[in-house]
Formats: structure tokens, C-alpha cells, sequence
């Protein structure tokens, strides 16, 4: 992936052990693996994104097959449609699903999330790919450089997405539906509130190609309860009730319900 300089927009070149623009702004490869293009200037917090705590949680959770059916719908969906890469997965966390993505396709992949420790974790368990900390607002991408960008449970920026893609390149998103998870749901809320949700958007300079629904049954047992609990919003906005009644679950069968939108830049009035 051709990378571009978070401060001036310039190109980065490779140096040793990290990347160069041509008026000296360097960037350092962390030990671990992945750069950090995250200028202070582009940050609203001093840690933002996941905390180490939800990207380990979210690593257990994901690395006992729980959700492979939405990895696999991906994969399987990607190659149907003759999706190739490079791919760039914005909001990457760990990386399960980029990751193998990219092995299935057998293709490069850059992952970029905001968080240090999601990109931390992802770099130290999949040595292939090249990790990122930076923002979605300001991808570190040259124009026209991704042939894929996938957004997995994370945010849609329709203007970036559309610069780094190439014009025959495709997105990638995956939304919960409204009936995600309700049997966590009703454990920790005291009613259900049906609320209606858009789960196929209009993105701005794109348009839909394919919506595919994700729907299956999974059950968790222990520690995974919490891990699932960590992986969703829900997290931020449980009552103290709630997480007791919660912790009192030692094990939970539950359905997930997601969609797969995949989207094509769309030009208009473009006479060539
Ligand atoms: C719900 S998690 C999904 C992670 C991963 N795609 C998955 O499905 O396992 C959302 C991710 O978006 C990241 N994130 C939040 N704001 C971001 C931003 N402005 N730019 C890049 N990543 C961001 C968070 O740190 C977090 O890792
Ligand atoms: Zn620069």
C-alpha cells in the first residue's frame, strides 16, 4: 500500500526500520511491528479507540470461531465478486478478519485503527500484513492505491474510502442489525426497545453492489459472556443491575444478525 505522510501529505518512503517523507517527518516502526502515524494534532484523546482490555477481550472472543461465519461470508462474498487487493481494513482492531481475508485471497493488507493497543495486538499475531495506528478521518494512503477497504463493525468515512480506493475497487462493511445479540440484550436491560435501524445506508460517491445477511447461533460459556459483552456498545451503557445479572450468566446462547454491504465508487456525470 502507498503510504502518505500524516503531517505534509507527501509521500512516505521505507527507511530502516520505519517511513520518510521528503521534508523529514519520520515515523519509527514500534518494536512490535507496526508505525504509528497518529500525529498529536489528529488525536482528541490521549489513549483513543479500544483499550488493551476490549481488544484482548475481543481477540478471546474472535479466536474461538464464535463469529467465522461472518469471516467466512466475507471471504466467500470477496472472491464472487473478483475482489482484489491490496485491501486496507480501517478500524482493524486485532485483525481476525482482515487477516484472513487477505490469506483467502492471497493478497496484501495494511491494517490501520486508532487504537495503539488494537494494532499492537494485531502485529505481534499476524507477521505478514503491515499495521497502522492512525485515523479513518485522514487515512496515511495515496489516492487510488486500495483495490478493497473493508470497515468491519466500525465507522463508514465515504470521502476517505472513495479517495484511496481504485476506481474498479470495492468496500466492505458490516453493520449489526437491529436483532444482534438479543439474548445479551434481554439480560441486561430490563425491556427491549425496538428501534429501527438502517442496515443497508446510502454512502455518499458509492453505490450498493451486493447486501448479503449474516444470521447464526452461537453459544458462550465463562469468561466469554464478558468478552462478547466488551465487543459491543452495550459496554458503555450497562447499568450496575445489569452487570450483575450478567455475571450471574455462566453461559449464553445467542444469534447473531449482521449485514455484509459491499459498495462500488460511483462517479457521477463522469463523460469520458
Ligand atoms: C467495534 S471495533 C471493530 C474491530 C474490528 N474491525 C473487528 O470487527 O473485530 C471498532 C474499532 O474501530 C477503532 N476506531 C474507532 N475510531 C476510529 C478512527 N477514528 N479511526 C480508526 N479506527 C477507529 C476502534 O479502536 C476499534 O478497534
Ligand atoms: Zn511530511
Amino acid at each position: 500500500m502507498e503510504l502518505i505522510c500524516p503531517i505534509c501529505g507527501l509521500r512516505l518512503d521505507r527507511i530502516e526500520r520505519g517511513y520518510r517523507c521528503e521534508k523529514n517527518h519520520s515515523f519509527d516502526m514500534a518494536r512490535q511491528g507496526y508505525v504509528n502515524l497518529l500525529p498529536v494534532q489528529q488525536k482528541r484523546s490521549l489513549h483513543p479507540g479500544d483499550t488493551r482490555e476490549q481488544v484482548l477481550g475481543r481477540r478471546a472472543f474472535l479466536e474461538s470461531g464464535c463469529y467465522a461465519p461472518i469471516s467466512e461470508t466475507l471471504n466467500q462474498t470477496a472472491a464472487q465478486l473478483g475482489a482484489s487487493g491490496p485491501i486496507l481494513d480501517v478500524g482493524c482492531g486485532e485483525g481476525y478478519y482482515s487477516a484472513r481475508l487477505a490469506a483467502f485471497l492471497n493478497t496484501e493488507l495494511t491494517g490501520l485503527d486508532i487504537s495503539k493497543e488494537a494494532v499492537r495486538c494485531a502485529a505481534a499475531r499476524y507477521k505478514g500484513p503491515q499495521w497502522l495506528c492512525g485515523t479513518a478521518a485522514h487515512l496515511p494512503v495515496a489516492d487510488g492505491s486500495a483495490g478493497v477497504v473493508t470497515s468491519l463493525f466500525a465507522l463508514t468515512m465515504a470521502d476517505e474510502f472513495k479517495r484511496v480506493l481504485r476506481p474498479d475497487g470495492l468496500f466492505f462493511q458490516v453493520l449489526a442489525a437491529e436483532d444482534h445479540l438479543l439474548g445479551l440484550k434481554s439480560i441486561i436491560y430490563p425491556e427491549l426497545k425496538y428501534k429501527e435501524k438502517d442496515t443497508v445506508p446510502e454512502v455518499p460517491g458509492f453505490q450498493l453492489v451486493k447486501s448479503v445477511p449474516i444470521r447464526f447461533t452461537f453459544t458462550v460459556e465463562g469468561e466469554q459472556v464478558q468478552n462478547l459483552l466488551g465487543m459491543t456498545p452495550h459496554v458503555f451503557r450497562i447499568t450496575r443491575e445489569g452487570a450483575a445479572r450478567l455475571a450471574a450468566t455462566e453461559k449464553l446462547t445467542d444469534t447473531a444478525s449482521c449485514v455484509l454491504n459491499v459498495y462500488q465508487p460511483h462517479w457521477e456525470n463522469c463523460h469520458a
